[in-house]
């Protein structure tokens, strides 16, 4: 599929994140991070899993690398920990740290496939944590900081950059809902970090601009939202949906304001005067990574803050093993919705997969994995739908080159295009690696 339809020079990837991949979260210096904490919590995540091996892509990131140039892969998209670059989160810098994503770095470039670095996919360094976290107004400033140290560090060799991976995730997951790291329940703390998380945002892009040379934007992740019912509740509900998901962080980033509907959903919550200037996470973007795995449905559910919805599981479909409707066509409107609605910017489809179990395969050389392949390809063919309407996108990454630790959900879901044994860690390619 790869070479007959689509534009030249256009990148086919796959994504992970340091925490979900690494392991070895404390190896050579780095600092705990809150999410190692988080996982050390009891209650926290299903089955009591702990990212402290995970994939040991920290140590077999040349195997990985390998896997990838086999399969043709032409980019990679992974993050940097901020806690083993600055184990504290600020000041001191972890030469061994900075090494580690040196050699990753020199390694994809040797095989020829280029490097897309994250700079914060959701682990803070646990002694920026204790200080309040993304609640604390200088943490822009730290993270502009970090990002100098990792722009100065790697700049001369990654030509492609963003500063934050799906900040409304953190900012729900992680202050509204407590489900992720730092487990707040708090409409007012949500509001509070993700305004940080986006001043953060603006803050690294200008140290970029005035220091790197190549290309810098944001990964959000988008989900186009249909009501449950042709009710007025519902539709309603769609749109506060809308507002609260998919225009916070895109407005803010490229209209330098908050969507007119959000103070109002947030209510006494609203920790800003109505005015509040935002024009500084308003910076120039190079490209917008888009993450999409599906729509949602909702229906009206005034038991939840702000959002005031609740998906619903919509008959019908096909749906992956956490229940995700499998819905390709949602995603050519997607992009098609993000360049009517903010204009014309490159596009990067910077994650798209499904989790599905796999049967057995002890000493397959191939895990067939037939739902996922199918998954692949009617994305794929809606990325195509969306470049003949004439939106710009670039590449495309299937999340995840591996299958790798879920957040709350441990290692129980399996996104990965490569099957990893969690015991003796032997990878075995799906045949969604080959599509
Ligand atoms: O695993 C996550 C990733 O860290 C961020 N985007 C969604 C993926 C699947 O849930």
């Amino acid at each position: 599929m790869a070479d007959t339809i689509f534009p030249e020079g256009f990148l086919w990837g796959a994504a992970t994140s340091a925490f979900q991949v690494e392991g070895h979260p404390l190896a050579d210096g780095a600092g705990p991070s809150n999410w190692y904490r988080f996982t050390h919590t009891p209650d926290r995540i299903r089955n009591g899993d702990t990212a402290d091996i995970a994939c040991d892509h920290y140590h077999r990131y040349p195997e990985d690398i390998g896997h990838m140039r086999a399969l043709g892969l032409n980019s990679y998209r992974f993050s940097i920990s901020w806690s083993r670059v600055m184990p504290e989160g600020r000041g001191a810098v972890n030469p061994a740290g900075i090494d580690h994503y040196s050699r990753v770095v020199d390694a994809l470039l040797a095989a020829g496939i280029q490097p897309n670095v994250t700079l914060f996919h959701w682990d803070l360094p646990a002694a920026l944590e204790d200080d309040g976290g993304w609640l604390n107004p200088e943490l822009p400033k730290y993270f502009a900081d970090y990002a100098r140290t990792v722009f100065d560090a790697l700049d001369d060799r990654v030509p492609m950059w963003a500063t934050l991976n799906e900040p409304w995730v953190v900012m729900d997951g992680g202050y509204m809902h407590g489900v992720h790291a730092p487990g707040r329940t708090n409409p007012r703390e949500a509001a509070l970090a993700a305004h940080h998380l986006m001043l953060g945002h603006g803050a690294a892009v200008q140290t970029y601009r005035a220091h790197g040379r190549h290309k810098i934007g944001l990964v959000v992740n988008l989900e186009p939202k249909d009501p449950a019912s042709p009710t007025i509740e519902d539709a309603q509900a769609a749109q506060r949906s809308d507002a609260y998901m998919n225009r916070y962080f895109l407005d803010l980033a490229l209209r330098g304001r908050y969507p007119e509907a959000l103070p109002r959903l947030y209510g006494e919550a609203w920790p800003f005067e109505a005015s509040e200037d935002m024009s500084r996470a308003n910076q120039p973007l190079d490209f917008l990574g888009v993450n999409y795995y599906k729509r949602g449905v909702m229906m009206r559910d005034d038991s939840r803050p702000v959002e005031r919805a609740s998906s619903v599981d919509p008959p019908g479909r096909e749906k992956t093993s956490l229940n995700w409707e499998v819905f390709p066509e949602q995603l050519t409107r997607t992009l098609l919705w993000v360049r009517d609605t903010y204009g014309d910017l490159p596009l990067y489809v910077t994650e798209n997969g499904a989790a599905y179990e796999e049967g057995p395969h002890a000493n397959a050389d191939i895990l067939e994995d037939p739902a996922r392949v199918n998954y692949l390809r009617g994305h794929l063919l809606a990325v195509r739908e969306a470049i003949a309407q004439g939106v710009d996108v670039r590449g495309y990454y299937a999340w995840s080159l591996l299958d790798n630790f879920e957040w709350a959900a441990g290692f129980a879901p399996h996104f990965g295009l490569i099957h990893v044994d969690g015991v003796d860690q032997r990878r075995t390619l799906k045949r969604s690696a080959l599509v």
